[in-house]
């Protein structure tokens, strides 16, 4: 059964397509892009944890916002409900209908309009998938400033949707301060052409940042304009264990200031995290493979001077290894084992092997991996995406614990270099009496401790009715501000 059914009820204002929709669908776009095979509805409606169902009867797949635009304006007039959709990665539930919405897809707007060298403002539709972004960039000499264990699906318009963080928002920042310009299409079909390539513009509001995160409830994305990093030669990956918590939080502290500028990510897993991508993932290799320790660290240095930056690394970890913060740690020696290291906690960063094998294939093998994956393979997830203060951070994850007992598997790793926990409880299969141990409690905790809800994921189905634990009412009314 679907999680959603339960908790909402359609909203009978919406109507029902009827033939003569679908006959104005298809005189629009053709038959091609209007959907109604079984399959790829299903596939459509159900989201990438499987754990949130839609029951639409059509995906409408437009090819340019002109399309796009005429459809939207046709549902507005009809009063016909739609779910903007772009890869269908999406966590939290809100990339799938909760009913019968039409499912408006961005897959087929998916062109690269122009790239600047000088600048490094690339400007594309929203529908390009992330990792052909990645490798078109790569060509040029530079990199996306973002980057995500599911971008060989998500397209940029539906990153864009979430603000997604992801592994290199320590390094680059917020898509807030990458994204330059939009081009969105209204629920009424208006078109409003926000797409500039400016770094700096200070005339009136910049509407676009409301766009941001806003997980397609103001209109939906069609056009992106992104700020992009040159690509730096020389990367290096260190994979450590730590022996608690408090070692993981000093070692940040101590990367921040000895490795500067050259700090490209630092992610962290526990010892149950790791557990589970060691057991479910048959291409992972434990680096470590000497003892069992509590905690793990990924870090990522990226830098233009090879010498510079290794002899940074090195010092930043026997000072480290010296100070007891690391008790065990493997620097990659080569470009494989750096991949292997990153495979643990998400898909490998494969830029320069795209050289090697064809796209084809790198998707076919690499299309998920990492921690998310492995809970997958594990059973039933409950995921929490969480910005906490680090230094209480991993006190929840106890506290989950020891409130779970021995009914589940609490896990914790997340983007420590950003205060992003994520807390999966991972359980043989759904079930209420595991669910009621966790909520309300770990919203409260948060809450509590000034975090969000959603540091990165978003609101969706999930978390729509939640907001109230990290926003107050004030702030929420005027989300529905009317005038
Ligand atoms: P979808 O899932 O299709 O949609 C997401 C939301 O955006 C929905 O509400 C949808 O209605 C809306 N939307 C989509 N396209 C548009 C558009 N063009 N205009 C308006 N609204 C739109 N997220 C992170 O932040 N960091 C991570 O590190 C991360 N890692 C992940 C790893 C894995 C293995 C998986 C499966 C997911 C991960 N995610 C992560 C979550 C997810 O990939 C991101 O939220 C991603 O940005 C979603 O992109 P998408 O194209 O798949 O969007
Ligand atoms: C991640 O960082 O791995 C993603 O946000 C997905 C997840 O939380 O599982
Ligand atoms: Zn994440």
């Amino acid at each position: 059964g679907s999680v959603t059914s339960t908790i909402v009820q359609r909203n009978p204002v919406f109507s029902t397509i009827n033939n003569d929709d679908l006959i104005y669908f298809e005189k629009i776009l053709g038959p091609k892009k209007v959907i109604q095979d079984h399959e790829e509805l299903q596939t459509a409606n159900t989201d990438w944890m499987h754990k949130y169902k839609g029951s639409s009867k059509l995906m409408i797949q437009p090819e340019n916002t002109t399309e796009l635009s005429q459809i939207l304006e046709y549902c507005n007039s009809r009063c016909l409900a739609v779910v903007p959709q772009g890869g269908n990665t999406g966590l939290v539930g809100g990339s799938v209908p909760v009913f019968d919405e039409i499912i408006v897809n961005t897959r087929r707007m998916n062109s690269i309009i122009s790239f600047d060298k000088v600048s490094g403002v690339l400007v594309c539709e929203a529908g390009c998938i992330l990792e052909n972004l990645i490798s078109f960039l790569d060509k040029e000499g530079f990199i996306m400033p973002l980057d995500l264990g599911a971008k060989g699906s998500c397209q940029i318009g539906g990153n864009i949707s979430t603000n997604a963080g992801g592994l290199r928002l320590v390094r680059y920042g917020s898509l807030h301060g990458t994204v330059l310009g939009l081009e969105v299409v209204l629920a009424n079909g208006s078109v409003i052409d926000m797409l500039g390539t400016l770094r700096k513009d200070n005339t009136g509001y910049d509407l676009k940042h409301l766009f941001i995160g806003s997980e397609g409830s103001l209109g939906i994305i069609t056009k992106v304009s992104i700020l992009t990093p040159p690509k730096l030669s020389s990367v290096n990956i260190a994979f450590l264990a730590c022996q608690d918590y408090i070692s993981c939080q000093k070692l940040l502290f101590q990367a921040k200031r000895r490795l500067g500028e050259i700090l490209s990510a630092f992610e962290f897993l526990d010892a149950q995290a790791m557990n589970l991508a060691l057991h479910h993932l048959d291409s992972v290799r434990n680096p470590l493979p000497s003892s069992i320790y509590n905690f793990y660290v990924l870090i990522e240095t990226t830098g233009s001077n090879e010498s510079n930056d290794k002899e940074k690394l090195e010092a930043f970890l026997l000072h480290a290894m010296e100070s007891g913060l690391v008790t065990d740690g493997a620097l990659a020696q080569d470009f494989s084992q750096a991949s292997s290291f990153w495979h643990i906690r998400e898909v490998e960063n494969l830029i320069n092997i795209i050289c090697m094998i064809t796209l084809n294939m790198l998707i076919l093998c690499t299309r998920f991996q990492g921690i998310p994956e492995a809970l997958m393979k594990a059973g039933a997830v409950y995921k929490y995406d969480l910005s906490l203060p680090v230094e209480k951070m991993y006190d929840l994850v106890e506290e989950m614990r020891i409130r779970l007992g021995g009914a589940a598997n609490v896990v914790g790793y997340g983007h420590l270099g950003d205060g992003n926990l994520h807390l999966n409880v991972s359980a043989p299969q759904y079930d209420d009496a595991i669910l009621a141990q966790i909520e309300p409690f770990v919203y409260e905790w948060t809450s509590r401790h000034r975090g969000s809800i959603s540091a990165e994921h978003g609101l969706g189905l999930m978390k729509a009715e939640k907001i109230y634990y990290s926003k107050s009412t004030e702030t929420v009314s005027l989300h529905y501000y009317e005038g």
